[in-house]
Parts: C-alpha cells; structure tokens; sequence
C-alpha cells in the first residue's frame, strides 16, 4: 500500500506475523476478526490497513480504545493520512477514521443510531479490556448493541494477552489469527538479589541501570504506587547524579527547566511534587503517575523518546500499549493492594508490562526483569510468571452494578428494549451472557440475571427513572438524563435527593456531597499528615466529619481552589497532590452542571443562577467578582484577572492600552483583547 508506505517511511516491510494475517486473508473477507498477536509486533498497523482499505473504498471506520492517552498517540499517529484525503478525528460524523474512547464509542451506540449504521469497520484496540471492571462491560455493551443495531459491520479485534480466544471468537462471530512472532526479541527473566550482589531492590536497580548507561540503554521500572514511584525515582538520581558527564548533566537541565517552566507560565510557584520531580531529573531520573500535570507527563514522555532521561519510574497506568524506547523493563513491585491484603499481580499485568521492552522503532532486543529478594522467591515467580499462562478473560458485567444499571436504563431510553424479556434477550447476546449459556455450570447465573434485571427495573421504577406504561417500560426525564451521561446511576440518584432536600444551597456543603460521589477524582494524600488541616478547613465551614479521608482532602482543597489559592499552596496546606486539582476542579464544575439539570427535572428551580455561578467558580478556580474577567477574556486566567481588579477596580472603561500593560504579566495582545471586552 503505498498510503502507508508514505506514512511509516521507516517501515521497510511487513513482519511475519504481519504476513502471516494478511495471507490469511483479513483484509480481503468480510469476516470479523481477532489478532492475538504478542506486544510490540505492530498491531496498530494491521488495523489501520484494513482501515484505509476500507475508506478507500468509499467506507468509514471506528478506531477505539480504553484510555484518552492512547487516543491522543493514534490521532497523532493518524492524522498523516490526512495528506492523502483521509479524514482522522474523534468524531466520525466528521471523519473517515475516528478514534473515540470506549465511553463515546458506548454513547454513540445508545443515540446515534444512524451514525452508527454507515460504520463500516470497527477496530477494537487493546481488546482484552474487556475483562477489566470498569471499561470492560461498557465496550462489551457496545459492541453488542453495534452487532445488534448494525450487522453488516466488521469488528477487528486486537490484543496481545488473551487466551480463551475460542470462546472469544465464538461470541465475536470472528476468525482467530494468533501468532507469536515478536519483532524485537523479548527476554524474561527473575532476578534475585544474590544474583546481583544487592541487599535491597532498590540497591539491584541501580546496579542494573548503571549498566544500562555504559550501553546507553535506557530503563522503564514498574513500582505498585505513586508515592513508590518518587521515591525510587529520588534514591536512583541521587545514587547516581554525581556521575553524570558533563553534556548529560546539561540535558538533564534543560529537561528539568522545561518542568519548571510549567506552572511559572500560569504564574503560580511549582509544587514540592513539581520541584521533586525537577531534582530527580536533574539527576537523570523521572517519575511517572496520574497525579501529574499532563503537560509534565508529555515532556518526560517526550524526553525519554528522545533519549534526554535514563530512567522513569512508573505505576501500571503506563503498562497498556505505548512506545518508548525502554530497552530493559524492570519490575519491583508484583504485589498489589486489594480488599483482601496484597496480592500478586495477574500474569496478565505482567505480560503487559513486560511487553514495553523492546519496542521495534527504538530497539534491537528487550529484557525484562523482575526482581526477588531471595532465590527460592525467584523460583516461584519464575514457575508463576514465566512459566505460567495469561489469564482467560471473562466479562466483568455483573459484577459491576452500576454498569448493568446503565445498561438497562440505556436500553429502555434508547427504546430498544421495553419489557423484561427483550432486556434479558439483550443481555444474553454480551460476551457474559455467551459465557453464561456456553458453560453448563453456569445455569444458576442466568436465573441471577433474571433476578438482578427485575430487581433493578423495581429500584428505577421506585426512583422515578423507568415508569411503565400500557406499551411498555419508558425513561422518565430524569432516566433520560442518565442515560444521556456517563455518571453512575448512585450519583445521580444521590443529587436528585439532595436537589429536593435543599432549601437554600450550601455551596461548600454541595462541594464536599459532590466530593463523596464515585464520580469525583481525588486529589488524595501524599502523607497523613495534612488531616488535621483538612478536618479544621471543613469545619469552619460549617461541615463536620468523623474520618478524614481523599473526599474531605478533596473538598477542602477545592473550597482554597475557588479562593484563589494556587496548587502550590494547597499542596503545602494539606500536604495532597495538589497537580490534581485542575482535573478535580475540572470534574467538580460538570458534576454541578449536570445538578443543575437534576434540579430542573426534579423541579427546583430557585438555585440556577447559584448553580451557574458555581461551575464557573470551579472552573476557572476563581472567585465570585472576576467571573467575567476570566470568562470574557480568552486565556487572561484567574491570575492576571485578579492583578487587573486590584490595579484598576472592576471598571475599565477608561483605562488605556499602555496602562493595562503595567500589569505584571500584561502584553500588548492580551491589553487588547482586554480593551476589546471592556468596551463591550
Ligand atoms: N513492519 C514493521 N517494521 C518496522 N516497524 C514496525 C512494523 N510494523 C509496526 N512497526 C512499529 O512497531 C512499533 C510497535 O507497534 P504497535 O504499537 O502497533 O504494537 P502493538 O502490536 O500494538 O503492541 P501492544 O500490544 O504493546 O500495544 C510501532 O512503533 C510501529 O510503528
Ligand atoms: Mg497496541
């Protein structure tokens, strides 16, 4: 195809088990499809093949996957198309090839039937997803819904790390390729101390990285948390920082300059996380977790893409399908926290993370090591991991309520079901319900089904979301507004109460309710030691709590946020990571939005304007008398909004040009846009 060989120009030709999919011909038949083949060995390609063809042809594709981060490396990636007449966006209203995040993609198959139906090709990325609790049942429900709604569209499937791959394919409708050529040879090993001349893990890491840096190879470590991420990210730096070249060292700089730079740009001091981060890469280190900043977590992706950094130190959320040039993948930590003590990490995970070594634009080999503190650990790891085999995949759909509560009522609003008996039809067709009718032990489940259907449509009559009618089940406003969103059937029933229970609105009472939902990401604790502060901020504001957990740190940290406090002082105020606030505050303000819309259904209309008031508040992170500074002028953020106040009261009528620029942080483009808002 000369489409893409104009697009990957280092791509000299197609790899075996590349081959080997096409002469089994999945390009050409109109069959649905999986390729399990391993990590690295250029899934992305193969889908995009069929994609291409399949436009060409006149036809429009759905490119999707779990997480947005994945999203934005394959808009990239894609958008090269566009110089051949290849539409690429997130919408495929307005696209040829869309990449959409499972969420849109489940959206789209509920209300937009007829976008829906001119979908040719489905291309499911990462697919064993499936079996994950969150995402799992949502694209799960998707695709069938889209079998349902559109069969004459093709799904291809693709994954690394499946193994029940027949009773996959048998609910897919779909033929299996596998394959198990990997470009880039990957080896395996457990390491254990002794091996290595170590005492402690984080000792072997260091010996083992300062290898990496005679061969100018560079490391990607897995540890179990974020907290474990900074401080192995500290230790390493420091235990080597003092042996940088010269050139090294000012690259290391730059970097960490670059990191400063962020927040200075906002005008607010940096973090401790920020200035930790900062020192680490100074010493050719970083960390890597959700509680950063995404700008910050491009850069260090960045940077070690161009070999500017040694070593990052990440948590699991970077083990799904990215490139970066991590020759050696070091894994520490194969336990994990759950409600039943630590427990070891699935073959799975480890296979995933693994699967970051070695990847063919950057490597000729890849190593992975887990380590052992002792030789009889490593036996056992060894015969578990090594050894062992990738978990089945199962569906997670009754096991998480919530997404079966939003399937239903998605159904019935979508009006495609509007009895009991159709929704169980309905339920029957997902991969749970083909792995419930598959296996003869499994009867007494499809009673449960039964059950948990009729009990949940009892739960939604008794809320006003579903109410029967002589033709059947319909959504009430309220289901319709559910159905519409993708927050939980819990929260919205948890707002609805508190919309008629309130008589007059309590924001930072509202804050903290909104704060308990599962909807709100946390800004959580970086130690215990900012709990007495977070007790003492709430109960001045009239809320009194008993435990003092991420919620009530998440409260009070948006109650100094709408106050005008920056990052860095909340973060030295509740000792939180504070580089979360952003994405809280972010949520927090959508979560009032869609209040305010429970309030209407539910009739209570007195608080709109408070509600409108508050979003923005969130927002922008300001407080109530600069709204319409920051709301009228693009890009003049809360900063700067405030400085003007202070300088000139709220009146700027009479104010030149030349005297807005005194303002610190005023150029001559913003004085004018501001000039622009004032006269209006
Ligand atoms: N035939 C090829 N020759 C050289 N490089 C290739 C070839 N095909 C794909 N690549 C490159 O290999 C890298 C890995 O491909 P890709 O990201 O598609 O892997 P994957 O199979 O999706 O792995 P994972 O399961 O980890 O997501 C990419 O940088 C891709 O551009
Ligand atoms: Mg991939």
């Amino acid at each position: 195809m000369k489409i893409i060989k104009d697009c990957y120009p280092f791509i000299e030709k197609l790899n075996p088990a590349q081959k080997a999919a096409i002469k089994q011909g999945y390009l050409e038949d109109q069959h649905n499809y999986i390729l399990a083949i391993p990590t690295a060995s250029g899934k992305t390609l193969l889908g995009l093949m069929a994609a291409i063809k399949t436009i060409l042809e006149g036809g429009k594709v759905i490119y999707t996957v779990p997480l947005i981060s994945i999203q934005n490396e394959k808009i990239k990636e894609f958008k090269e198309l566009e110089k051949h007449g290849i539409s690429v966006g997130k919408d495929p209203r307005s696209s040829d090839l869309a990449i959409m995040v499972f969420e849109s993609f489940d959206i789209l198959t509920r209300f937009s039937w007829n976008t829906l139906k001119e979908i040719d090709l489905l291309i499911v990325d990462e697919f064993h997803m499936i079996g994950e609790y969150t995402r799992g049942p949502i694209i799960e429900c998707a695709i069938t819904r889209s079998m349902i709604l559109n069969p004459g569209m093709r799904i291809i499937a693709l994954s690394a790390t499946l193994s029940n791959l027949e009773e996959i394919g048998a609910w897919l409708n779909a033929k299996v390729i596998q394959h198990d050529y990997r470009p880039v040879p990957l080896y395996k090993e457990v390491i254990s101390l002794d091996m290595l001349n170590a005492r402690e893990k984080n000792e072997a890491i260091v010996k083992i990285l300062q290898d990496a840096i005679k061969d100018e190879n560079q490391i990607l470590v897995f540890v179990s948390t974020r907290r474990f991420t900074e401080a192995l990210a500290t230790f390493v730096s420091q235990k080597i920082g003092k042996k940088i070249p010269k050139e090294t060292r000012k690259k290391f700089n730059e970097v960490a300059d670059k990191i400063l730079e962020i927040p200075q740009k906002s005008g607010s001091a940096p973090t401790f996380t920020c200035l930790k981060l900062a020192e680490c890469i100074r010493g050719g280190v970083a960390f890597h977790h959700a509680g950063l900043f995404t700008r910050q977590r491009e850069i260090i992706e960045d940077e070690f893409r161009n070999g500017n950094l040694y070593m990052i130190t990440a948590t699991p959320s970077l083990m799904y399908g990215v490139n970066l040039p991590s020759q050696t993948v070091i894994i520490r930590d194969y336990t994990r926290w759950t409600r039943q003590g630590p427990k070891w990490i699935p073959v799975f995970d480890y296979e995933q993370m693994s699967g970051r070594a070695g990847r063919p634009q950057y490597d000729q080999v890849g190593y992975s090591y887990l380590l052992a503190k002792s030789p009889e650990e490593a036996y056992q790891l060894r015969e578990y991991y090594i050894q062992g085999e990738v978990e089945p995949t199962s569906s997670k759909l009754i096991e998480n309520k919530d997404a079966v509560y939003h399937q239903i009522i998605g159904q019935i609003a979508a009006g495609l079901s509007d009895n009991p008996d159709e929704l169980i039809e309905f339920f029957k067709k997902t991969f749970y319900g083909h792995q419930l009718t598959n296996n003869p032990n499994m009867n007494i489940f499809a009673d449960n089904l039964e059950y948990e259907i009729n009990s949940s449509l009892e739960f939604f009559i008794k809320n006003e979301i579903i109410r029967p009618t002589p033709t059947g089940l319909r959504a009430t406003p309220f289901g319709l507004l559910i159905a519409n969103s993708n927050y939980s059937v819990e929260t919205s029933i948890k707002l609805r109460h508190l919309a008629t229970e309130m008589d007059e609105l309590d924001t930072y009472k509202l804050i903290y309710e909104i704060c308990k939902t599962p909807d709100m990401p946390f800004i959580s604790f970086k130690t215990r030691k900012g709990k007495d502060r977070v007790r003492e901020k709430l109960q001045e504001n009239g809320i009194f709590v008993m435990d003092v957990g991420n919620p009530e740190a998440t409260a009070s940290s948006l109650i100094e946020w709408i106050n005008e406090r920056s990052e860095y002082e909340i973060e030295n105020l509740f000792n939180v990571y504070a580089a979360s606030t952003r994405r809280a505050a972010y949520e927090a303000s959508q979560l009032i939005r869609f209040f305010k819309k429970i309030c209407e259904v539910a009739g209570v209309y007195g608080h709109s304007q408070a509600l409108d008031m508050l979003t923005a508040r969130l927002y922008y992170g300001v407080k109530e008398d600069i709204i319409p500074f920051v709301v009228g002028v693009k890009r003049l953020g809360r900063v700067r909004a405030r400085r003007l106040v202070k300088t000139f009261g709220y009146n700027l009528e009479n104010v030149n040009e030349d005297e807005l620029q005194k303002v610190d942080g005023i150029g001559p483009k913003m004085a004018a846009a501001i000039k622009k808002y004032a006269k209006r």
